[in-house]
């Protein structure tokens, strides 16, 4: 049996541990694996190479990811879906391991229409599919978020400064919300929140009547205001010098986490032996810390129902 695997959509640090074990377990279990570059772009070209288990040394630490990956617009139509699946089967390849977030998991559902099996495991540094607790980069993306905090907070606290710091999110703030509750900062703003310019700024004043000097604002991407329009306003309406930190690109890179390198690790040798098994396309993930798997159909369903957690929210309120 052959087994292709591409990574899709943004990059997230884990990726590569994710690549590595599926091509090892797949040999392991007597398959070919097959590394299909540039994500589903890639594959409407045939960009495709047969792997060995040396061809994935000495990555395991590395973020990014060897295969590169790419936002396919061709694949989001009927021909390019079609010639994809044509590619896959001139290979040989009848079941593929999907690395990506939200539009590659779907992108995954379309291939399914034309026969193949594809086993989805969650990589995007945003954390917002459903069906898992967790997403491969997430741990890292905050660390280095958090990281960013502190050093951020020693400047601002010397000159007496609040700092919006914008972090990746358009549409969730799991991000603002993990590494602003644990780098402890006075406001945290996400896409799931209606903003609330006066409460920002009471907090800014009511902590400078106690005697607080600087405040960290974790913004998430998606909120409404713009970041740059976010510091003037609370600038004129504190009277605080405010400065901006955009982290973008920062947060997707790095050597990933022993959380992420694990997550990543268990979820494709998961995959693997799902395909070992015979089973339909899964989606698999990790809830309350076991390796589990839905069906893709099932996964995707599930996408928007995420619970925003509130209680991290208040608690950071309440703690800074
Ligand atoms: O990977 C997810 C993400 O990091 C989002 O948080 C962000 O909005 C988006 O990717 C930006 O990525 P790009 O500029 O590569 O499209």
């Amino acid at each position: 049996m052959k087994i292709g695997i591409l990574t899709s959509g943004g990059d997230s640090p884990g990726m590569n541990a994710a690549v590595r074990s599926a091509v090892r377990s797949a040999i392991h279990e007597g398959f070919e694996a097959y590394g299909i570059y540039r994500g589903y772009e890639g594959l409407i070209d045939g960009d495709i190479k047969k792997l060995d288990v040396s061809s994935v040394a000495d990555i395991l630490h590395r973020g990014g990811t060897m295969l590169r990956t790419a936002r396919s617009e061709r694949f989001r139509t009927e021909e390019g879906q079609r010639k994809a699946a044509s590619v896959l089967d001139t290979f040989g390849i009848d079941s593929l391991i999907v690395i990506g977030g939200d539009g590659s998991m779907r992108g995954g559902l379309d291939l399914t229409k034309y026969g193949i099996r594809v086993m989805v495991l969650p990589g995007t540094i945003d954390n917002d599919l459903a069906y898992t607790d967790y997403t491969i980069g997430f741990d890292t993306a905050i660390n280095t978020v958090l990281s960013a905090i502190s050093n951020i907070r020693d400047t601002s606290s010397a000159h007496e400064r609040t700092t919006v710091i914008e972090v990746m999110g358009r549409s969730s703030g799991s991000i603002a919300l993990y590494a602003g509750l644990a780098g402890g900062a006075e406001s945290i703003l996400v896409p799931e929140e209606t903003f609330d310019l006066s409460a920002v700024c009471r907090k800014i004043i009511e902590g400078r009547n106690r005697g607080k000097l600087h405040n960290i604002i974790i913004k998430a991407e998606g909120v409404e205001i713009g970041t740059e329009e976010l510091a003037r306003e609370i600038e004129a309406r504190t009277g605080f010098e405010a400065r901006i930190v955009v982290l973008s690109y920062l947060q997707r890179g790095g050597s990933p986490t022993a959380q992420d390198r694990l997550l990543a690790s268990l979820t494709a040798a998961k995959a693997v032996e799902l395909i070992a098994e015979g089973s339909e396309s899964r989606a698999v993930g990790m809830v309350n810390g076991l390796i589990v798997s839905y069906p893709l159909e099932e996964a995707i369903r599930l996408q928007g129902s995420k619970e925003y957690d509130r209680r991290f929210m208040e608690l950071a309120d309440v703690l800074s």
